[in-house]
């Protein structure tokens, strides 16, 4: 039985027809008890769809000087979804998604994202603006970061759920190692990354940026569960 917010279960009499729970924004491939990966196009469609929808986001949205605000829109066997609310000044560490694909839609505001190589070391930035859709491969590594000077707010979506992710290492200038901790994303997958290909950008209101800052090295450990 998926997990749902009670947010997207627009018409309680559907609670009958748990296919239907979340209908219209919610595809049945992704409120499937049988694991499954759901393809990149069907996540960023649907983090659109649930973005182009304030009515689902709106009453729940947060924004917190003091962190990052989140919580989880669905879980099923096949994918999960974040919704995500970032105050001025935000950002998650340098991480992966170990393998999991992966989705973003802009719902409000603007992101900026550092992308990385697989050696993480930063490649490129760019300015993610409302209603932007990125999909991520499952090689991904990048950071989000809030740095404007009004909130913002992101639905994620990430197949298969619940798998871990890694994080850039300590610097090599022997400052502390990122605590995975810190990190308040949604979770991502475990290690063994198949290369599916590069990263698209679906959102017209996306804009490549400057190259970005900070060469990290080869990730050094892997963190299971959430982060979030
Ligand atoms: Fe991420």
């Amino acid at each position: 039985m998926p997990l749902l917010h009670p947010v997207l279960i627009a018409d309680p009499t559907r609670i009958a027809d748990p296919t239907r729970l979340a209908d219209p924004f919610v595809p049945a491939s992704c409120l499937s008890d049988e694991p499954g990966l759901i393809d990149l196009v069907t996540l960023c469609e649907l983090t659109a769809a649930l973005a182009a929808t304030p009515e689902v986001w709106r009453p729940v949205i947060r924004h917190r000087p003091d962190r990052r605000w989140y919580t989880r829109l669905l879980l099923s066997a096949t994918v999960e979804v974040w919704l995500i609310g970032w105050y001025p000044g935000q950002q998650t560490e340098v991480h992966d998604h170990g393998g999991a694909l992966g989705a973003l839609t802009v719902a409000e505001g603007f992101v900026e994202e550092d992308q990385y190589d697989r050696s993480w070391t930063s490649s490129q930035m760019h300015r993610h603006g409302t209603g932007a859709v990125v999909g991520f491969d499952p090689t991904h590594i990048h950071r989000v970061a809030n740095r404007g000077r009004q909130v913002a707010t992101t639905i994620h979506a990430y197949s298969p759920p619940e798998l871990s992710m890694r994080f850039a290492p300590a610097p090599a200038d022997g400052g502390r190692a990122e605590d995975p901790r810190a990190v308040e994303i949604p979770p991502a997958a475990a290690a063994a990354a198949t290369v599916l290909g590069p990263a698209v950008t679906i959102g017209a209101a996306t804009a490549p940026m400057e190259a970005g800052r900070g060469d990290r090295g080869a990730p050094t450990h892997a963190v299971a569960g959430s982060g979030a």
